[in-house]
């Protein structure tokens, strides 16, 4: 059965929006806007499977919203809103609960890296994370689910979650007429340059949020003194820049800044090789550094601008949740019945 193309993707609200956030996933929601219909949301649920302050939650919430707007999506013509606005992510994610099993979940890297060594003190919502991203995305039969390599696994749960619902409630699914299969298996957009950026302290661990030390990402509020010095200090290794791509093998932290201005440049590694093979990393990164403020700029300029109205983001978010609301209640209708319960 064909399913109506649609993407869906999230961000969570826990601060230090970064360049992976931006090359890995926000700049290519941007350009995907006039090939699909599209849902973006800003997962505050998911937030909260990690402590968060409620003094600050809210304003994390409105600068993801606003990185958003200020990258370029359009929240007239697509949806734009907050997740817990919308609550049947939270009622499809217990029915996905009964239908993942325990040792799906067990394998699931994300969990494992995050709760750490203090299992046993991890909540529950940490470790149920990867239902309630399949439900963001099911819940409005989404098929494409543009993410960064760190998402690869969850997006397989949810397809293996959005089959066995369809397996499971098959009988049902086709004695009340939904069709063959109810769910689409949403596919992965990983795709360009930049699908896993790396720290530029250490080019073997992810850019991350929560990287204690902030030389090791570019936020994008940093503004165009603290990006220049960030490039700067970027570790690198003594050998000038290969002129071919496969130069950069076991050279992690070239690779992850060639990649980088590869991204931001919109050409690929092969061409900014071509470019700078063989020059040394000062050249390349005054050049780079140049790249990176005149298109991070203007982005941090304008969330700047965008979070002094907090006024103006909640009614961009209220109208979004309203009309993602109306999409995810026909879903809901449909599971409801499909799953056997008895409706008023
Ligand atoms: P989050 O908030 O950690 O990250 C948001 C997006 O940024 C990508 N990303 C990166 N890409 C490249 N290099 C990096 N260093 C880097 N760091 C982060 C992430 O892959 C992601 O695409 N679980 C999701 C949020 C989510 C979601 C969803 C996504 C909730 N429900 C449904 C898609 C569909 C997350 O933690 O993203």
């Amino acid at each position: 059965m064909a399913f109506l193309e649609r993407v869906f993707s999230g961000v969570q609200p826990t601060g230090n929006l970064h360049l992976g956030n931006y090359l890995g996933a926000i700049k290519r929601f941007v350009e995907l806007q006039d090939r699909y219909d599209c849902i973006y949301c800003v997962v505050d649920l998911h937030a909260i499977t990690v402590w968060q302050d409620p003094a600050e939650l809210p304003h994390a919430i409105r600068e993801v919203a606003a990185a958003f707007i200020a990258c370029g999506i359009d929240p007239k013509r697509h949806i734009v809103f907050n997740q817990s606005q919308v609550a049947e992510h939270a009622e499809l994610a217990w029915v996905f609960n009964c239908v993942a099993r325990l040792g799906w979940l067990n394998r699931m890297t994300q969990f494992k890296e995050k709760a750490g060594k203090d299992r046993e003190n991890a909540s529950v919502g940490l470790y149920a994370y990867p239902t309630l991203m399949a439900a963001d995305i099911l819940v409005y039969r989404a098929t494409h689910v543009p993410v960064g390599e760190d998402q690869k696994q969850h997006l397989e749960l949810a397809r293996d979650i959005a089959q066995k619902f369809n397996n499971d409630f098959g009988r049902s699914i086709r004695e009340r007429g939904y069709g063959e299969a109810f769910f689409p298996l949403p596919e992965p957009l990983i795709t360009g340059e930049a699908t896993r950026v790396m720290s530029l302290r250490d080019g073997n661990a992810k850019m991350s949020k929560s990287d204690a030390s902030d030389y090791s990402r570019i936020n994008l509020t940093d503004d165009a003194d603290s990006i220049a010095q960030k490039i700067r200090r970027a570790k690198t290794d003594p050998e000038p820049l290969p002129s071919e791509e496969k130069g950069l093998e076991r050279r992690p932290e070239a690779d992850n800044l060639v990649g980088i201005y590869a991204a931001l440049a919109g050409t690929t590694r092969a061409a900014v090789l071509g470019e700078f093979g063989n020059a040394q990393f000062s050249t390349f990164k005054s050049a780079l550094t140049d790249l990176a403020v005149a298109k991070l700029g203007p982005i941090g300029a304008e969330m700047q601008r965008l979070v002094r109205d907090p006024v103006a983001i909640d009614a961009v978010l209220a109208d979004g949740a309203a009309r993602a609301q109306k999409l995810a209640a026909e879903t809901m209708k449909a599971v409801k019945d499909i799953v056997g319960f008895v409706r008023s």
